[in-house]
C-alpha cells in the first residue's frame, strides 16, 4: 500500500478523495460515497467552501444553533452559535433569559487598537536608531500611504510606531512595535501588508549606511490587550431568586463569588473556568466567520498578563449588590475575511442586525459571560453533570436507536440515576426483551 504521494494538490477533488480512500480505508467505495454525500448540493456554494482551504475532499458539519433573549445595552439579540458540545447553547440561552429578567447585560468597548511587529537585526546600535527614529517613522508612513489610504478614509490606519531594544537578550535584535486601528475589519491582511512594506522601506532607509540591517519577520501580534471589551451584569442579591436544592440568593451569591475567586487564585481551575467562557465566545466567533484561534490565544495571554494564569471574569458583592463581569480582548471583524464570504457567517451577521466590529465585540463578550455564569451557577448548585447527563443520555439513546417509548421510559428511569453508556444499554436491553418470555422465564425460575 502506498501511503505517500507527490503532486497530491494537483489531483482533482475526486482524485484526492479516491487516492485517500483507496490508501487508508477498508471499504473505499463506501467511504468515498459517504464523504461525497456531504458535498454541498449547490455547486457554486461548494466552490466557495473549497476556496477557503486546500486539498478539500468534503465538508465537516458542526451544529449551528441560536441562543435567543440576549438583552445587551437594552437591545435584544438572538445569538448564533456553532459548537459541537451538548448543553452549551442551552446554558447560554438559560443565562440570557435569567439576566433579561434582571435588567440585561451591559457591555462596553474600552479600546480597539491592534499591534503589529517588525523584527529586525541591525549592526549600527541603538543610539543611531534613536537618532534617526523620527526620520524613519516619516519615511515608513509615506512609503505605505498607498496601502493605508482607504483605511484612513474609514478612520483607521497606522497609529503609533515604537522602537524596542532587545539587543541585551538577542545580539543586534530590535523591533518596531506598531499600533493600528482597523475599523470593522479584523485587519490581519492590512496589518501584515503594512508591516512588510515597512520592512522594505526600513531596508532602503539604511541601504547606504555601511551597517547591516536584516528583516527577520513582519507580522501582526495576536495579543491585543488594547482591543478590549467588558461585559457585565449586576443586581441586588435578593433579585437573584432561589436556586435548586433550596439554596437562597445570599448563599448562592457568596458561593458563586468564591468560585470566581478560586479561579483567580488557582491556574488549574482558571483554565477550566476560562474554557467555559470560550465555549460561548468561540461558538459566536465561529458562527460569524471570525478567527477563533486568534481570539483564543489573545484571551489566554490576557488571562496571564500579571504573570499568573487567572480567571478572565470577576465577581464582587458590594452593598448588597451582586456584580459579575468579564474583560477580554476580542479582535474581530464584520467585514473582510470569511465574514461575508461564508454563506452562514453572512446569515449570522444578518441575524445580529449586521453589527459593526465594536457591537460584535460586545455580543461575543456577553455570550462568554453568560456561558460562564451558567456553568458556575450549575457548579455551585446542582453540579454540572445533571444538565450534561440529560443531553448525554439523549445522545446515547440516539446511538442505540431507541424509539420514542423507549426514550421516555429510559429518561424517567435515569432521572435519579447516574447515566453511563453501559447502564443505558443494559436498561434498554431489558426493555426490549419480549414480555412473554420474561414472564415465562421468571415463572420457571420460581
Ligand atoms: C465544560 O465544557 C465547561 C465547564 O467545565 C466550565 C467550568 O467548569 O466553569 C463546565
Amino acid at each position: 500500500m502506498k501511503k505517500s504521494i507527490s503532486g497530491f494538490s494537483k489531483l482533482s477533488k475526486s482524485g484526492k478523495l479516491r487516492w485517500m480512500v483507496e490508501n487508508f480505508f477498508k471499504e473505499p467505495e463506501n467511504v468515498m460515497r459517504e464523504l461525497m454525500s456531504y458535498w454541498h448540493s449547490n455547486e457554486e456554494q461548494q466552490k466557495v467552501l473549497d476556496g477557503f482551504s486546500e486539498n478539500t475532499i468534503s465538508n465537516f458539519y458542526l451544529p449551528y444553533g441560536v441562543a435567543p433573549n440576549f438583552s445587551i445595552n437594552g437591545k435584544t439579540y438572538c445569538v448564533p452559535m456553532v459548537i459541537e458540545e451538548s448543553s452549551v447553547v442551552a446554558a447560554a440561552s438559560s443565562a440570557a433569559k435569567f439576566w433579561m429578567a434582571r435588567g440585561g447585560f451591559r457591555a462596553e468597548v474600552r479600546s480597539t487598537t491592534k499591534i503589529g511587529q517588525l523584527h529586525f537585526n541591525w549592526t549600527g546600535g541603538i543610539a543611531r536608531l534613536r537618532a534617526d527614529l523620527e526620520d524613519i517613522k516619516r519615511t515608513l508612513r509615506l512609503d505605505v500611504s498607498h496601502i493605508t489610504a482607504n483605511m484612513e478614509k474609514r478612520g483607521g490606519g497606522v497609529r503609533e510606531i515604537e522602537l524596542l531594544d532587545f539587543s541585551d537578550q538577542e545580539p543586534n535584535y530590535y523591533q518596531l512595535k506598531v499600533s493600528f486601528e482597523t475599523c470593522d475589519s479584523m485587519g490581519a491582511n492590512f496589518i501584515n501588508s503594512v508591516l512588510e512594506e515597512f520592512g522594505r522601506s526600513l531596508q532602503r532607509f539604511y541601504a547606504d549606511s555601511g551597517e547591516d540591517l536584516t528583516i527577520i519577520m513582519a507580522i501582526l501580534s495576536n495579543y491585543t490587550p488594547d482591543c478590549l471589551v467588558r461585559a457585565s451584569v449586576e443586581c441586588p442579591i435578593e433579585d437573584l431568586g432561589n436556586f435548586p436544592n433550596g439554596m437562597d440568593a445570599t448563599t448562592f451569591a457568596q458561593k458563586f463569588a468564591q468560585a470566581i475567586r478560586i479561579a483567580r487564585i488557582d491556574s488549574f481551575r482558571a483554565t477550566t473556568h476560562n474554557k467555559g467562557i470560550f465555549n460561548g465566545i468561540d461558538a459566536v466567533v465561529l458562527a460569524t466567520g471570525n478567527d477563533f484561534r486568534a481570539i483564543e490565544s489573545a484571551g489566554h495571554t490576557y488571562a496571564a498578563r500579571d504573570g499568573k494564569y487567572r480567571s478572565l471574569s470577576q465577581c464582587e458583592i458590594v452593598d448588597g449588590r451582586f456584580r459579575f463581569w468579564l474583560d477580554i480582548p476580542l479582535a474581530v471583524g464584520t467585514v473582510g475575511g470569511l465574514t461575508k464570504l461564508h454563506p452562514i457567517a453572512r446569515r449570522s451577521l444578518e441575524l445580529l442586525g449586521n453589527p459593526n466590529a465594536r457591537e460584535l465585540m460586545m455580543i461575543i463578550a456577553t455570550t462568554g459571560l453568560a456561558q460562564n455564569f451558567a456553568a458556575v451557577r450549575s457548579l455551585v448548585t446542582t453540579g454540572i453533570q445533571q444538565g450534561h447527563m440529560k443531553m448525554h443520555l439523549m445522545n446515547i439513546l440516539h446511538h442505540l436507536g431507541a424509539n420514542e417509548k423507549e426514550t421516555q421510559a429510559t429518561v424517567e428511569h435515569f432521572s435519579d440515576q447516574v447515566v453511563s453508556f453501559t447502564g443505558v444499554r443494559e436498561y434498554l436491553e431489558k426493555l426490549r426483551q419480549p414480555k412473554q418470555r420474561t414472564v415465562r422465564l421468571s415463572k420457571s425460575r420460581r
